[in-house]
């Protein structure tokens, strides 16, 4: 039940809901391929990060995205694990079968509802949206009773008494949320917060739902529109780590939940979310999709706790509420977090993984040991960095179709360079070698040799995971394959062979029919 103060403010006092969408609206990101243990990984630190609701998927879309939505629901513990499904009934089943093992399912349903998508998409009239609304969320609460979400989708370019009749009609068939989305970024804040208030008092039944926010980043205006949401009433928030999803992405979550803890004295909405996992769970996104994240992001960005100007240090030095609204670890960034060396022991890796909230025993924990073991060696301190972009490593090598055995290279000022590669596809060896004008050229063109594919590279990107000269570095790659674009990422002391393992995994990729995502037609309509 919403409450309301004489200035007309809702809920105030009441926590907001957080609803994650990086493993689905996220995933639509360009660029970002996520395979299903990935997934799952993401999953268990989002509810170690203790959002409220995941949605792990759109389980209609792919019989990939249906095992992966189960996945997360059978194993997942914490949040509502939910699925998104069209208004369509096959949708809606299917996103149950996938959901219904979870310990709270959540039915995501959406259609459209302004008169551009009516007429150009959809070509459906007004009368036929409503009905389709009642009787799929009957049949979602059929399912699902309890908890089942409904989206206008498009809702900010809708005409308003209909918007209110449509989600009337889904709060009278069973839905428990209603969610508003800014689907193409177009609204104002001044505009969304009136269009809130406006809604609150046209569709009667939201005060006893949950009211939520969903909005796109087109005008750089996502955050924005969500708070000034939250601050008319609505209940919930929809989100995505460092602000991934459709074109220019969705309300980015750290945010979101910094702006409501560093603002509480104006927002007074409680955020129940372990802010302290904020920047690892920021880390795992980006290495996981292949999306970096720019160096001044606010909250997660590289820049946003460093001090360049000397006025600011002076500031600083003498009082560090000076220049700083917030501190670096309440988000989980610690200055020194060296953890291991080379003589540690078995033992002492699995502590420190366990203390991250990543649980490795047998096969997993000997391979992931054995890579330690590689990387110490070779590298005088192993920080927690470190530590989880090798389990990263050991996540993506499990559903590998080929994997490079060796390589090498001879490469310098006055040589052609020269590369030789040994992949293993599906076990079995394949040699390849060819001559270049560098010698990442000269490796990518050996593992096209070793395993009868060709290859183009449209994206290279290399950046040190920790600062020193012993770093690993991190490659990202993204290759062309029969117009086709896979995405790569790998780790390793070394950055040729963390380019020949990254673009391996391009290849493996392309492989398993995992495009660059974005371009799997996830985005179906009526
Ligand atoms: O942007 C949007 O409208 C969506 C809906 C499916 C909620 O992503
Ligand atoms: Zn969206």
């Amino acid at each position: 039940m919403s409450t309301v103060t004489a200035s007309g403010r809702r809920n105030i006092g009441k926590p907001v809901v957080f609803f994650d969408t990086t493993l689905r609206d996220g995933e639509q990101s360009p660029g970002s391929s996520l395979n299903a243990s990935e997934k799952l990984e993401i999953a268990h630190q989002l509810a170690r990060l203790g959002v409220d609701v995941i949605e792990a998927g759109f389980p209609a879309s792919s019989p990939g995205d249906f095992d992966a939505v189960r996945t997360i629901a059978r194993e997942v513990k914490g949040p509502v694990i939910c699925g998104l499904a069209r208004c369509v009934e096959q949708d809606i089943r299917t996103c149950w079968d996938a959901i219904k093992d979870a310990e709270r399912p959540r039915i995501h349903t959406f259609v459209s509802t302004s008169d551009i998508h009516l007429k150009h998409q959809m070509r459906a009239s007004r009368e036929e949206v409503i009905a389709l609304t009642k009787k799929m969320v009957e049949l979602a609460a059929s399912l699902c009773p309890g908890d089942v979400e409904f989206s206008a989708m498009d809702a900010t370019r809708s005409e308003v008494d209909f918007l209110a009749t449509v989600l009337q009609t889904a709060i009278e068939a069973g839905a428990t949320t209603i969610n508003v989305p800014d689907t193409v970024g177009y609204t104002l804040p001044t505009e969304y917060a009136a269009l809130m208030d406006s809604l609150y008092e046209k569709a009667p039944g939201l005060k006893d739902v949950v009211v939520s926010v969903h909005c796109h980043n087109d005008l750089g205006l996502a955050v924005a529109n969500s708070l000034a949401a939250v601050e008319r009433g609505a209940t919930q928030v929809e989100v995505a780590v460092n602000g991934l999803g459709e074109r220019a992405g969705n309300a980015a979550l750290e945010e979101i939940a910094m702006a409501l803890v560093t603002r509480a004295d104006i927002l007074q909405r409680p955020c129940r979310l372990n802010t302290t996992e904020i920047f690892r769970t920021s880390r795992m996104v980006s290495s996981y999709t292949g999306q970096m994240v720019q160096a001044n992001k606010a909250i997660v960005g590289k820049n946003a706790f460093a001090h360049e100007s000397g006025i600011h240090q002076d500031g600083l030095l003498k009082e560090r509420s000076t220049y700083e609204i917030m501190h670096a670890k309440d988000i989980g960034l610690t200055e020194s977090d060296i953890v291991l060396g080379k003589h540690s022991g078995r033992h002492a890796l699995r502590t420190h993984l366990a203390e991250l909230g990543i649980h490795l025993e047998g096969k997993d924990l000997d391979l992931a040991f054995q890579r330690f073991k590689e990387i110490a060696d070779r590298k005088k301190e192993v920080t927690t960095a470190d530590l989880e972009a090798l389990v990263g490593e050991e996540i993506r090598e499990r559903e590998d179709v080929y994997s490079l055995d060796h390589f090498y290279v001879a490469a310098g000022s006055e040589i052609i360079s020269s590369g030789q590669v040994g992949v293993r596809t599906e076990g079995k060896p394949q040699a390849g070698k060819a001559f270049s004008g560098g010698s990442v050229e000269s490796v990518f063109l050996a593992i096209d040799d070793a395993v009868g594919v060709s290859g183009r590279l449209m994206d290279y990107q290399v950046r040190s995971i920790t600062s020193g000269k012993d770093s690993l570095g991190e490659v990202r790659v993204v290759v062309e394959v029969d117009g086709k674009r896979y995405a790569g990422q790998a780790v390793s002391i070394d950055v040729l062979e963390a380019s020949a393992k990254a673009y391996v995994r391009a290849l493996n990729n392309h492989a398993r029919g995992r495009e660059a995502g974005g371009a799997r037609g996830d985005r179906v309509y009526l």
